[in-house]
């Protein structure tokens, strides 16, 4: 909701008018019922209910509303499913490309951009979800791995290399005190950004609006399709674009693999032949047809992504001849998005589709008394960064070696959980020492019998690890000891 709609002129008004006029416009879309206590309150609160009443975008959801319910006509569209196009990812014929994305790194044209507003619920992390601590040996927090890798970048290219963060209402707070208290790790004041995402009403099963309290809406954060909005209401957008930014490099707070500017990624996005430099998005190949990913597909000829849990089972699980999975993409989350293309999403009153999800919203009964459910009784309303697919032009995808690039941490336990994520990055970090041609110690099974964290700030990739044992950036261990812990930092 945030700003949008909102009304400055309502303060100078008195408090009757104001709550006439707002009663008014609430009525012709059947949710006067917001306005039923306001009488019971104090005038800054009243006041209060009133601009979060004003900044309801009232249009839109009334013209989603059959949606939003259920009740508009079924979408007969899966029929037109088919598989996408992926761009096999092979680095070392891809030289130019990766050149090509060096030197818009070099050129201050990228900024990276974290989606960091969830609430991180399936963690059970009583913090904003990139506090957590992360990383196999030092525990390094998940912004602390990227702001390393960040400033990594920022040396190896000498460049600008600005990082957005976006929050949410709910733990913006914490999040810039997270970041004061570690002084950015290193990152200079006005390098690292942050700005704040919208948020959308609950609503109820017949599409009303719900209180929390007698003077507040309940509302959830808009979704990470929020952030094109939150971006150009920032000024944030405006900004980028005087400073010469062109592409926003994305990623999700949840992966410690992810590479927060990949050359290679942002060289193919850019200068590709088949890339309309719009938006590109990187793949993995899904592990099985339940693995909890986004399915990259075509939708009418249109390249998109369909969320897991709105997969048809049986699209999900097809298979070709070999077995393989016939939707094999599967979405992590990173993609490049340049500034034009972002402009252009927040033009001419655009809005991203919603997705409806059935939650439990504590709420104000018709009495006023608060009611907190046992089974979900409200809607929640999201909208997905990756709708913005479609339409872009020819996006590419570009598949990638998940044991380089996705280990999330998503759940307290089980799979995508902070030992599995830090079992992986053990993995990888073995891998690229193997590969520059120190010997790792391994169980009878051939895992990995050590510890072992590489930082950041030194290596993001194996070449970036060769280049800094070879440039004496950092010392090459001989070889590590069975069940040792190694931290492999630059001098
Ligand atoms: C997400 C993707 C899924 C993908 C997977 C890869 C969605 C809907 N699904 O699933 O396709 O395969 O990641 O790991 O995104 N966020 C906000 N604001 C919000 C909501 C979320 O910033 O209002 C951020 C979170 O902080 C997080 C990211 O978006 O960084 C993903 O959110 P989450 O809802 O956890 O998505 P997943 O179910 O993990």
């Amino acid at each position: 909701m945030g700003t949008r709609g909102a009304r400055p002129a309502a303060s100078m008004t008195s408090l009757k008018d104001a709550i006439a006029a707002t009663r008014e416009r609430l009525a012709a879309h059947g949710q006067e019922h917001l306005l039923r206590f306001v009488g019971e309150l104090d005038e800054s609160r009243a006041r209060a209910v009133l601009a979060q009443c004003d900044g309801l975008p009232l249009d839109l959801l009334a013209r989603e509303m059959p949606t939003i319910l259920g009740t508009a006509q079924a979408d007969s569209t899966h029929a037109r499913i088919e598989p996408v196009d992926v761009i096999p990812a092979h680095p070392e014929g891809w030289i130019e490309f990766a050149a090509a994305g060096e030197a818009l790194l070099r050129a201050g044209k990228v900024a990276c951009f974290t989606v960091a507003g969830g609430q991180g619920t399936r963690l059970g992390w009583d913090a904003p979800k990139g506090t957590f601590p992360a990383s196999p040996v030092t525990e390094r927090s998940l912004f602390q791995i990227f702001a390393e890798g960040i400033l990594g970048l920022r040396k190896r290219y000498g460049a600008a290399l600005d990082w957005i963060v976006m929050t949410s209402p709910q733990n913006d707070a914490p999040t810039r005190e997270f970041f004061g208290a570690h002084g950015s790790w290193g990152l200079a004041p006005g390098t690292v950004r942050f700005i704040v995402q919208g948020t959308m009403p609950a609503l109820d099963r017949r599409g009303k609006i719900l209180l929390s309290d007698r003077g507040e809406l309940a509302t959830n954060p808009d979704g990470h399709g929020g952030s094109i909005r939150a971006l150009a209401e920032s000024g944030e957008l405006a900004r980028l674009r005087k400073q010469g930014v062109e592409h926003l490099s994305y990623f999700q707070v949840d992966n410690p693999l992810v590479h927060p500017a990949e050359p290679l990624f942002l060289g193919l996005h850019a200068t590709h032949p088949s890339s309309g430099g719009q938006m590109s998005s990187r793949s993995v190949a899904r592990r099985s047809a339940s693995e909890k990913v986004g399915v990259f597909c075509q939708r009418a000829g249109r390249v998109g992504i369909i969320e897991y849990s709105d997969m048809p089972p049986e699209l999900a699980a097809a298979v070709l001849d070999d077995g393989r999975l016939l939707h094999s993409a599967g979405n992590i989350a990173v993609h490049a998005l340049s500034i034009g293309f972002i402009e252009r999403l927040t033009h001419g009153g655009f809005a991203l589709p919603f997705h409806v999800a059935r939650k439990r919203v504590p709420c104000l009964d018709a009495d006023g008394v608060l009611q907190v459910p046992a089974e979900p009784n409200g809607l929640k309303l999201e909208t997905f960064i990756f709708d913005a697919l479609p339409l872009a032009d020819r996006p590419i995808v570009v598949d990638s070696c998940r044991d380089d690039w996705y280990a999330p941490i998503k759940n307290a336990d089980g799979g995508d959980s902070p030992t599995t994520s830090k079992a992986a990055q053990v993995a990888r970090a073995a891998r690229w020492l193997g590969a520059c041609g120190v010997s790792v110690p391994r169980d009878q099974d051939g895992a990995v019998d050590a510890v072992i964290e590489i930082d950041p700030a030194l290596a993001l990739s194996v070449d970036d690890l060769r280049a800094a044992f070879a440039s004496g950036r950092a010392d090459a261990p001989q070889s590590l000891g069975q069940g040792s812990r190694t931290l492999l930092s630059g001098h």
